[in-house]
């Protein structure tokens, strides 16, 4: 079983949505899969030029010469491909935006079809998609931030694959924080994310159970909301003093 993650988030590594991805894929290797991770901010991706090259002059292939194609290629030998984005205005970032106009067009093939009852669709090429986990996270504590990435994750499926896993995190910036007392709650959402790796490889979905816990707050909301806040105002006035 291989797991290709690609991570939307322009902090790449250093990033809050990394510190998910990497023990869900510790999980998952833990499992049997072989794993891997894109970092998209590491790679030359244009804007879709919206010039339909891919349907109508080069047929499943896109025009412009960047990194897009070796993307694609470990997109199609993925069994599981792992979309990570931080939440950027309750949307995708940019950069996994760019990703995703990029990746799919080609795979289409212009003509319509019928689909459900009043809609069409434009039937896939002779491609096997892989399935999906798609994950991540955010500023603020609540998780009802997600409501619009769930839609569009959910939207971008086709019939022939299917979603394993979806994994939300509000409070992000909690993720790396390194104060002693907080590293047993960050522990044990780390490991949460490990068992869901696991489960995800092992039963090809991810547990009730585990999903559930995986959505509660890391920290109550008005100690999220005192210490954001008291954070904030530290950095500010360092700022401020530094500048003289
Ligand atoms: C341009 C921009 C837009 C953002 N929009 C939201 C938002 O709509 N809701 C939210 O809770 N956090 C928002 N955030 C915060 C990020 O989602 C959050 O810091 C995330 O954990 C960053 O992940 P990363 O470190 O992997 O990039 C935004 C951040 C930026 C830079």
């Amino acid at each position: 079983m291989k797991l290709v993650a690609f991570n939307g988030s322009p902090r790449g590594k250093e990033g809050n949505t990394h510190v998910m991805v990497e023990e869900f894929l510790k999980g998952a290797e833990k499992a049997g899969a072989e794993t891997e991770s894109i970092f998209l901010a590491e790679k030359e991706l244009k804007h879709c030029q919206g010039c339909f090259g891919c349907w109508l002059k080069t047929p499943g292939k896109c025009v412009l010469k960047d990194d897009m194609e070796y993307l694609r290629a470990k997109y199609l030998k993925a069994d599981l491909a792992l979309f990570a984005t931080p939440l950027y205005l309750a949307n995708f970032s940019g950069l996994m935006k760019d990703f995703l106009d990029r990746l799919f067009l080609p795979f289409l093939d212009p003509h319509l079809k019928r689909d459900e009852p009043g809609t069409m669709a434009h039937p896939l090429r002779q491609v096997k998609l892989p399935k999906y986990v798609f994950l991540s996270s955010c500023g603020f504590a609540e998780q009802t931030q997600f409501k619009l990435l769930r839609l569009l994750f959910r939207e971008l499926v086709e019939s022939e694959s299917e979603i394993l896993a979806e994994i939300y995190r509000g409070e992000g910036g909690l993720l790396k924080v390194e104060a002693e007392g907080f590293q047993p709650i960050l522990l044990n959402y780390k490991k949460l994310l490990r068992k869901a790796g696991k489960e995800v490889i092992k039963n090809g979905k991810l547990s009730e159970k585990t999903a559930s816990k995986l959505e509660k707050p890391l920290i109550p909301y008005e100690l999220f909301l005192e210490i954001g806040n008291k954070t904030f105002d530290e950095i500010l006035t360092e700022r401020a003093k530094q500048k003289g």
